[in-house]
Order: C-alpha cells, then structure tokens, then sequence
C-alpha cells in the first residue's frame, strides 16, 4: 500500500513509511461506507453544478464514473479492495473516480475536505442504522406487550433483591420491560434527530470557500436540517457518543431480562421451559439445556459500554477541530449497531418461545410470606396506624416461622391474637388474588390495571 496514490502527495519529497500506511488507513474498516461516500460524492457532485463550479457534462461524468464504482463494489465486493488500496474510502473512490474518467475526476473534491466528508458518511450511515435499530426494538418491544397481555392475571412472586416480595401478575413484571424499552426508543429517535445534520459544505474546518448550496445538497441526501457552524460540525461525535449509550443502555435493560431468563429456567426456579431451537447443550453433560442466548444478552453488554466509554475518552481534550483521534469512532459504532441488532433479532425469536410454567409461579408465590404486606395493609385500612401493623404483622410471620407455617395456614382465632382488628376476611385477603386485586392504582399490578396498561402500550407511536 506504500505505493498507493496519496491525495496530499504534492507538498511531500519522500514516500510514506510502510507502518505509516498500516497505521494511518482506516480503509479495513471505513470501506463498509462506500455506498454513503458514493452518495454523497454523486449529490456535491451536483451542488458543484448548481454553483456552476463544473459544467453540465462534467457533472455527469463524474456521476456516471461514481456510479460505475458503486456497482463495481457491489459485485466484487472484498476483491475490489484487494485491487484498490488507499488510506480510506475516500481516497480510494477518488483515486478510482479519477483513473476510470480522468483529469475531471480531478474536480469533484472542489470545496471539499474529507473532514466534511467523513462525518456526512458516517451521518448519513448511522441513520439508517438507527432507523432500523428503531423498528427491531419495537417489535421486540411488542413482543413483551403481546405476552403481557396473555399473561394479565398469571400470579408470580415479584422481587426485591431477589428475594420473595409481594405478589405480581406476569404481564406487570413483562410490561416492566416494555417501558424500558419505551425510554430506549425516546433515546434512539433523539439521537437520530441529532444525527439528521447535514456537515458538508464545512469544508477542511473554515467553511467551503466555494458557494455550494448547503440546503439543497441537504435536501437531495435528505437531511433535516444543516449544520450551524463548520468547525463544530467537523469535530462534533455527540451523535456517535449519544448513539453508544442509547444502544449500550439498550443492551444493559436486556442483559437485566436474560439474567432472570437464565435464574428462572433453572431448576430451583422452573419458571420457564427454553424452547429447544433456542437453548444449546454440553458436550460432556449429557441432561445440560443450556441458556447461551441470554448469556450471550448479557455478555454483549461488556463490549458495549466498553465502545461508548472508548468513544468518550476519545473526546476528552481534543482541541478543535479535526484531528485523526475521531478517526477512531468507526470501528466502535460499527461493533455496537452489528452486536445490538442480532441481540435485538434474537432475543425476540427467543422470548416467543418461551413456556411460562404458570403452576411453578403459582406454587411459588402461595408458599412464601410476599402476602406479609397485605396483612399489614388491612390493619392499617381499619385504622391502625402502619408502623404498628408492620410491627403486628412482623410477629405473625415470626410465629409462623417458628411454627413452620405460612400466614396462609393461620386459623382466625390464631389471626385474632395478633390483633382484635383481625375479621374473619383476612384469610381470603391474603391470598395472591387478594393482594393483586387491592393494587388497582394506576401502574399497580392488579390484573384489569395490567391489561389497561398493555392497551395503553399497544397504542403509543414513536
Ligand atoms: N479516515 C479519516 C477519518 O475517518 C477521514 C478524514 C481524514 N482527514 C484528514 N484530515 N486526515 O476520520
């Protein structure tokens, strides 16, 4: 690659260093933006026309030899590049450009640096990736509404550091996740707002010195709007940066839903039955059923707080405006939009198929104390203030645990002891569809709250 045309070569006596080019060239990576580079190399190609900069048949020369290259990559694919070597995508699509329709090619760069030029790539790139991050994090997201719905009056034990709490429906705790992946979706439409900036026409960092019609240029590659001032356009990765966070918090609210996953289809909880497809086995334990795709879930998130923290103290410090440290942006955003995408496909084949053992919840929760709670609550509803009915309650669980009994095993005059207020209607209150049905506020987990609550989720549009 020494010997590769430079872009800069003029000002130079002497001939790259071999390890200079090794370390330098970004094209092993940057080479999956040819089609943005080749985009947008075809729409300036026609604000330089429209500024009369190039000629009517310059322009389609310039167009069609793009073109040309654009398909070329298309059906060559990696052997295009192991026959057209350069420091980046840029240098090579131009150096391309310039060899297929000669001394034109010459004037596409005209007004352009590839410091513009980079950004408006990786902009117009990380668009449609984020467009599509957006539709697979709502269908995932549907997927936990649909079973929600399902499952509005499933009893299962709700926790609070895992251990036993108070009784929830399946759906409450399943739309616990919804919601989370609600914010997750706010998150990804800001930053494709903020990513929705046209940056060229800043030139190297001043401005292009030539009259290019930014709005237009804007229009043609559809962008929202362009961007305010060419020296923060050319160092501004905020919408990378934003994008790393949105997608590693995605990822860590998923990695939280694969860890109960793989706790409850364990044998000590036997909550859910892994679908098959869906679960890998031991190559020496013959009974294993192992939950590698959750494991997977939550072993991704490593990576990607680890690109988006990368991303950060990339930025720390850097004077303006370009400098070859952003180069470095690529190779994370790249890793988090591949990783995040098959972790969203996945993780909604895999939550499809799974079997909710409704019996094992049930028996789960009815031999627990997660009904202690109500049993205060209805002291404190006939007037006791709360902290003696906790205190009341307290020492029934105390005696029960003594006694090895459950509160739900406890006789009315046994009830009565602990306080006169006790009626005879605390052994039906207790029950899990009596502590589900006193939670009616709006967000508890009373089961027609719940299934308010999955309509209500249907509904929004992002
Ligand atoms: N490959 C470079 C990057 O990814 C393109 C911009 C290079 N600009 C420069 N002035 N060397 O950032």
């Amino acid at each position: 690659m020494a010997n590769t045309k430079k872009l800069w070569s003029g000002r130079f006596s002497k001939g790259a260093a071999k390890l200079l080019d090794e370390f330098n060239s970004s094209l092993g990576f940057d080479k999956r933006l040819y089609k943005e580079d080749v985009e947008c190399s075809m729409a300036y190609a026609l604000a330089l026309l429209s500024a009369r900069i190039i000629s009517q048949k310059e322009a389609s020369k310039i167009t069609n030899g793009l073109k040309r290259i654009k398909s070329q990559i298309d059906s060559k694919g990696e052997k295009w590049f192991l026959e057209n070597k350069g420091e980046d995508i840029h240098t090579v699509i131009e150096n391309k450009l310039i060899n297929l329709i000669g001394e034109t090619g010459k004037k596409l760069h005209t007004g352009r640096s590839r410091n513009d030029q980079v950004v408006t790539d990786v902009r117009l790139w990380f668009k449609k990736e984020l467009k599509e991050i957006i539709v697979l994090t709502e269908i995932l997201r549907n997927t936990f509404i649909k079973i929600a719905k399902k499952h509005y009056k499933t009893v299962m034990p709700g926790y609070t550091h895992l251990q036993q709490a108070q009784p929830v429906t399946l759906g409450h705790h399943l739309l616990a996740y919804e919601q989370k992946l609600s914010r997750d979706l706010e998150r990804l439409n800001e930053c494709l707002n903020r990513t929705d900036i046209l940056t060229l026409g800043s030139g190297a960092l001043a401005g292009s010195g030539f009259p290019i019609n930014r709005n237009l240029l804007a229009k043609k590659l559809g962008f929202k709007k362009i961007s305010e001032n060419s020296i923060d356009a050319v160092s501004d990765r905020d919408f990378i940066a934003e994008g790393l966070f949105s997608i590693a918090l995605l990822n860590i609210h998923l990695s939280q839903w694969a860890e109960e996953m793989i706790l409850w289809s364990t044998e000590e909880f036997g909550f859910i039955e892994i679908s098959d497809a869906y679960a890998t086995g031991s190559s020496m334990m013959p009974q294993k059923k192992n939950p590698d795709i959750p494991e997977l879930v939550r072993g991704k998130t490593g990576r990607l707080v680890g690109n988006l923290t990368a991303m950060l103290n990339i930025l720390k410090g850097l004077p303006l405006a370009y400098n070859k440290d952003l180069q470095e942006d690529k190779e994370l955003v790249l890793d988090s939009v591949d990783n995040i995408k098959i972790v969203l496909k996945i993780s909604n084949e895999f939550l499809q198929n799974i079997v909710f053992n409704k019996d094992r919840m049930l028996i789960s929760v009815s031999n627990s104390f997660s009904n202690a709670t109500e049993a205060a609550d209805y002291l404190t509803k006939k007037g006791v203030p709360f902290r003696i009915a906790h205190g009341v309650t307290g020492k029934a669980v105390l005696y029960c645990i003594k006694n090895k009994k459950l509160l739900k095993d406890l006789t009315q005059n046994e009830w009565k002891k602990f306080h006169n207020l006790f009626g005879n209607d605390i052994i039906e209150k207790i029950k899990a569809n009596g502590c589900l049905n006193s939670r009616k506020i709006h967000g508890g987990t009373a089961s027609e709250q719940v299934l308010k609550a999955a309509n209500r989720a249907k509904k929004k549009r992002f």
